[in-house]
């Protein structure tokens, strides 16, 4: 019997453990990707969960949706929004839902990590939109999960990663390599194993799992698949100042695709906007 497990099985152990994602979420959004659900239906589920509700209540008043009246009932405030929105509303609840459950270490900057996730979700879901893609919803999911390898490492293995992070800044090297060194694995495989746990779609699973390694072969570079959108929102979020632990690192983003030129001008130029003025939902 092996007495002593290396870091990379201990790693890969704690994606493993990852808490199961809470029953009302699974019926949550089980119930919103159901064709021809009644949003009164919705509403009502949603009214049993406090913070949800607080949450569909601050979209629908927000500027993106702005209107003079405030709304204060569920119901109003669930048929204002429509289905989409609702939809995204509801999948980031499930997800940092989960998120808020682990007790990070000091060093976490969990304020910066939600802000990153969230606009990585945000601009795969408007490039998915503009790229003719049927997979908006698992884009927009693959935004909000990718790092989540992070937060694991960061909670499971506190002075390994934080060794991670502080060689990174010292060297300059990608943080993925750092983590390697250390830990025989990197926070993207991490992120994989631990969504793979949630019997999440293939698709999903693949692009986190990837979502570094896009264009070693994997994917043809002129195709924007899920993994290549992942790799190349992370970059331009990244560029933007909006990384986690990487945001020191120079702009590569420039996010084209040979033959979707028009259609990722759009999206950059729709997540501009949207970000300005629904950041705020996810500080
Ligand atoms: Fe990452
Ligand atoms: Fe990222």
């Amino acid at each position: 019997m092996q007495l002593f497990k290396t870091a990379r099985d201990r790693a890969i152990a704690s994606a493993s453990a990852i808490p199961p994602l809470p029953h009302k979420a699974t019926t949550v959004l089980r119930m919103l990707v159901t064709p021809d659900v009644s949003l009164r239906a919705v509403a009502d589920v949603i009214a049993t969960d406090p913070i949800l509700t607080a949450c569909v209540l601050k979209v629908a008043n927000s500027a993106v949706f702005g209107r003079s009246r405030t709304v204060t009932s569920i119901r109003e405030a669930v048929s204002r929004l429509g289905t989409m929105p609702l939809r995204r509303v509801a999948i980031a609840w499930a997800v940092f839902g989960v998120f808020d459950r682990f007790r990070t270490p000091g060093f976490w900057r969990h304020d910066k990590f939600l802000v990153h996730s969230g606009a990585t979700a945000m601009l795969m879901a408007d490039l998915a939109e503009a790229l003719d893609s049927a997979d908006l919803d698992a884009a927009y999911l693959i935004g909000l999960l990718h790092d989540i390898g992070k937060l694991i490492l960061a909670v499971k293995m506190p002075e390994e990663y934080q060794e991670a992070i502080r060689r990174q800044e010292v060297t300059r090297r990608p943080l993925t390599e750092c983590e390697l060194e250390l830990l025989g694995i990197d926070h993207a495989e991490i992120s994989g194993i631990a969504v793979e746990k949630w019997n999440l779609p293939e698709s999903v699973c693949l692009a986190i799992r990837n979502h570094h390694s896009a264009g070693n072969g994997i994917d043809d570079p002129a195709s924007p698949t899920l993994t290549l959108m992942i790799a190349k929102s992370d970059e331009y979020i990244n560029s933007l100042g909006a990384g986690l632990f990487e945001s020191k690192f120079p702009p590569s983003g420039l996010i084209a695709w040979p033959g979707h030129e028009r259609a990722t001008a759009r999206a950059l130029e729709s997540f501009r906007t949207s970000w300005q003025t629904s950041r705020t939902l996810f500080l």
